[in-house]
């Protein structure tokens, strides 16, 4: 299948493409992507052009999907400002995972992406999934943020259950949003 086309207000969401990979190079050498997430680190060209390719492979088996995060030229000086995907985690459910560019942060461009992307998972017409879920690491407030805002519930910690390149395998925090949970933000007590 192939990765659709997802439009907001101010972004556009797409497939990665091979042209892509200098810029997903240059938003990689944040530190704080290596620290939150498994991605390498130093980060190089060719380790974009190979999550690419990959983002390719994952789409057509109908695995996962990515999602470039594009704003109108109108909107910020550059275009590509962050990275969403869906992973299947078995029948009906599916992992979200994110990241933005560190100069185009917390100005709700994660969140409106996201919301995009949670009405094409649930959707009859578009993956029709009961389930998505989220995780991180202990102590990753941005993220945590963003999906508590997003309106999945926080489910627990798992001991063990997350792999940062920056800091290794580490306890994880867990939360799930379900296709018939409001979309009203619930509390989470890990975030007061
Ligand atoms: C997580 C991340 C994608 C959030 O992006 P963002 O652009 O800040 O997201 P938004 O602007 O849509 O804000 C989402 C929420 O996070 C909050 N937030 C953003 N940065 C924050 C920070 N440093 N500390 C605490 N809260 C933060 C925002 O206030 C908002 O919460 P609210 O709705 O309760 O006010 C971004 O911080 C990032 O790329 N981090 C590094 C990679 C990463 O951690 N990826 C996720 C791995 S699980």
């Amino acid at each position: 299948m192939s990765t659709p086309i997802l439009r907001t207000t101010r972004l556009t969401l797409s497939a990665p493409t091979a042209a892509d990979a200098p810029a997903i190079t240059d938003a990689c050498q944040d530190p704080e992507i290596p620290r939150w997430t498994p991605l390498p680190s130093p980060y190089t060209l060719q380790h974009a052009v190979e999550f690419v390719d990959e983002a390719a492979s994952r789409s057509s088996a109908d695995s996962g999907y990515e999602w470039a995060i594009r704003t109108a030229p109108q909107h910020a000086a550059v275009s590509l400002v962050g990275m969403i995907s869906l992973t299947r985690r078995g029948a009906g459910a599916a992992e979200i995972g994110f990241w933005m560019r560190g100069d185009q942060r917390g100005n709700g461009y994660l969140t409106e992406a996201a919301h995009a992307v949670i009405d094409h998972a649930f959707e009859p017409s578009g993956l029709g999934l009961d389930r998505l879920e989220w995780n991180a690491a202990v102590g990753n407030v941005a993220s945590a943020r963003a999906a508590r805002a997003l309106g999945f519930r926080f489910e627990g910690v798992r001991r063990g259950a997350f792999v940062t390149t920056g800091g290794g395998r580490t306890d994880g925090w867990s939360a799930g949003r379900l296709f018939t949970d409001s979309p009203t933000p619930a509390v989470w007590d890990v975030l007061g």
